[in-house]
């Protein structure tokens, strides 16, 4: 990593940010009246009083789903993995980026790439594995044999013959701009104005203390959640207000009278005061000051509470599907029993989330059903609401 051009040392750990400026790739196409008028049945300028949520079609129609793929996922900083997993040369993984299939990989240089994991020949996927280290300089396609170096660039196309108009060049593979904010990876499929490292600055400033960059990760759990991806954010961003009602153990470690949520320009943070030690288990193992949640728009989540840290990555799968993919750091001092409870109860705090969230996209089905109103907790979802509104809102003016 320290071979990247840019570095910025933050307390989460360090900002690398590319040099390269990829082509404006992806398909927005012209919006149609259809869309606009879907997009503008919500104003994100309204005071937060008079404010209603989201409407519901937008947790399922197709248009918005698309229209979020090519803006939300397609012109931000997205978060897609750990750093972790490309550390040394040659190391790669790749996932599905709203349904975008994107490879992140280590070049023989050093340098972090991101790329559509596509072959240029027939798109097949090139990379099956979802992590891995690659044996040599080449990403080979095995349909055909068309083969690819760790910058991307066509090497060998065999048997192709004479094609007018064909050149290696022309056919690299599809390259997204990589970058990092320990312990995260991020790409962006489209170039844009959005500095990284300005998005994380009040977490870097609120953080500073917390040595968070010396935890080390002890393991990933993802899920496939059977809801539009903002349901499951929703959920993240409403205050607290559902943690006394879905979340019995997890309540008792929170001092939910003073949970507040904090906005900054891209990021939010809900922060409580946990409850001293007894002999919960739970409250045990969730201790310190403070409990601190951070939103990061559009899609990844960071929790903290004294000694450990989780992230959260939301990636859509269909309008109505969505997959979330849990990492867990801990500090030293931290025993392999308590690893284990820390990620027990997490596992059991998901699957109280999941279940709501799910119940939540069956309601949002019906054409009978309004927006209902915010809460006076739920001033981090309205934010999220707004970002998403405007952005969609800017790409259908265009
Ligand atoms: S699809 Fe990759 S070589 Fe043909
Ligand atoms: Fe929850």
């Amino acid at each position: 990593m320290t071979t990247d051009p840019v570095s910025v040392v933050s307390s989460l750990g360090r900002v690398h940010l590319p040099t390269i400026h990829p082509p404006v790739k992806g398909n927005v196409g012209k919006p149609s009246d259809e869309l606009k008028a879907k997009i503008s049945l919500f104003d994100p300028n309204l005071p937060y009083e008079q404010a209603r949520a989201i409407p519901p079609i937008w947790y399922r129609d197709p248009q918005i789903y698309e229209a979020e793929r090519s803006t939300v996922f397609g012109q931000n900083w997205v978060a897609v993995g750990r750093v972790g997993d490309v550390l040394t040369p040659r190391s790669y993984f790749k996932e599905q980026v709203a349904e975008e299939p994107v490879a992140v990989l280590r070049g023989a240089d050093g340098n972090l790439r991101a790329f559509l994991n596509v072959c240029r020949h027939r798109a097949t996927e090139l990379l099956t594995n979802s992590r891995g280290i690659l044996t040599d300089d080449k990403v080979k396609c095995d349909y055909h044999g068309w083969c690819y170096d760790l910058t991307g660039r066509l090497c060998k196309a065999p048997e192709l013959g004479p094609v007018e108009g064909f050149s290696r060049e022309g056919y690299s593979l599809i390259p997204f701009e990589a970058g990092t904010f320990d312990p995260l990876v991020f790409i962006r499929m489209q170039p844009g104005t959005e500095n990284l490292s300005t998005t994380f600055e009040p977490i870097v400033q609120r953080t500073k203390d917390m040595e968070l960059s010396s935890m080390k990760w002890a393991g990933r759990k993802e899920y496939e959640v059977g809801c539009n991806w903002k349901v499951y954010v929703d959920n993240f961003l409403d205050g607290g207000y559902h943690v006394p009602t879905i979340h019995p153990a997890l309540i008792k470690a929170l001092n939910y009278s003073q949970y507040r949520t904090e906005i900054f320009d891209r990021c939010s943070l809900q922060h409580s005061p946990t409850k001293t030690a007894n002999d919960d288990p739970t409250v045990a193992l969730r201790q310190g000051a403070e409990a601190m949640y951070w939103w990061i728009y559009p899609n990844v989540m960071v929790n903290l509470y004294k000694g450990v840290m989780d992230t959260n990555i939301v990636l859509p799968l269909g309008p109505d599907r969505c997959k979330v993919i849990f990492d867990f750091y801990f500090s030293d001092g931290w025993d392999q029993p308590s690893i284990d409870k820390y990620i027990t109860d997490a596992h059991q705090v998901q699957l109280e989330d999941m279940g709501v969230c799910e119940r939540v996209q069956r309601g949002l089905t019906s054409n009978f059903i309004e927006p209902g109103p915010y809460g006076k907790r739920e001033t981090g979802e309205y934010h999220f609401h707004q970002l998403l509104a405007r952005q969609l809102q800017t790409a259908v003016d265009q």
